[in-house]
């Protein structure tokens, strides 16, 4: 197989931003300005916005999905929700482990990795972060930090169910920060994390599973990561916040610059 058989997918991470109401608005003004693309478009929004969105948006090829979940199926959790309840009103997939439940939430890879079963057995298609601090990375520790992750937050997982899963490589220091990594950076953490899937979960789910680049990402800058041979994707967070700037990184993709062509 060859990575011309990764549909190139661009996830907008709305984080704790947008109501209903400005939700839907994106939505309407969004729409129009992406009927062309051929790139997958997936937003995590906010869970109130989960089910009017995934209504409005649910005859077009937008994915409407969430930012976090519970491992449990339910259960006494005050305050969590579970990959059923996010399916129910039209979650699609989820992010898992975004270095913000990491550090703010203190979420370890043992926790990401049971969330990540539970959403693989429930069926919503889940979305695992990793990516290393910029004293791992000015600690010649990137290798090992994403060695780790994989390895601890993808052990013993439904192998059958793996190539549904999408993969985000965000180093910790490009995140909102304007200081995006280069794209050569991100591609060889990238190829690193493909030769990681091969030993971890066999060639099969290495081949299929897509690797998403996140981290400042922006209009001008979208196309160079999206031309890395191991990019298959972005995760964008705040230029995903306006239909303008989001459907620039989107339409920064024609039919004629796909996967296929990058070789
Ligand atoms: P950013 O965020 O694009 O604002 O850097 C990315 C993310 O947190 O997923």
């Amino acid at each position: 197989m060859t990575d011309a058989s990764r549909q190139e997918i661009i996830i907008g991470n709305w984080k704790m931003y947008h109501t209903v109401d400005s939700s839907l608005a994106f939505l309407k003004a969004f729409i129009p300005l992406v009927q062309h693309t051929p790139v997958e478009i997936y937003l995590a929004v906010p869970f109130t916005s989960i089910g009017p969105m995934a209504e409005l948006a649910k005859d077009t090829r937008i994915c409407i999905g969430a930012q976090n979940m519970h491992d449990a199926s339910q259960g006494a959790f005050t305050g969590e929700i579970a990959a059923k309840m996010l399916l129910e009103i039209g979650a699609r997939f989820v992010i898992i482990g975004h270095s913000e439940r990491r550090r703010l939430f203190h979420e370890d890879n043992a926790f990401i990795n049971r969330k990540m079963r539970r959403a693989l057995i429930d069926g919503i298609q889940p979305v695992l972060c990793i990516g290393e601090t910029l004293e791992e990375r000015e600690n010649g520790q990137t290798e090992q930090v994403i060695r780790t992750q994989l390895t601890e937050c993808l052990a013993d997982l439904p192998l059958d169910k793996l190539p549904n899963a999408i993969l985000a490589y965000e180093p910790v220091w490009a995140i909102g920060t304007h200081q995006p990594a280069t794209p050569e950076m991100a591609q060889a953490v990238h190829h690193q994390c493909r030769t990681l899937l091969t030993e971890i979960c066999g060639d099969d789910v290495a081949q299929k599973m897509p690797i998403l680049y996140g981290g400042s990402i922006k209009p001008d800058n979208a196309a160079t990561f999206l031309d890395q041979i191991d990019v298959d994707g972005l995760l964008v967070g705040g230029a995903s916040l306006t239909p303008e700037t989001f459907s620039q990184i989107v339409n920064c993709r024609s039919p004629s610059e796909m996967k296929s062509q990058k070789e």
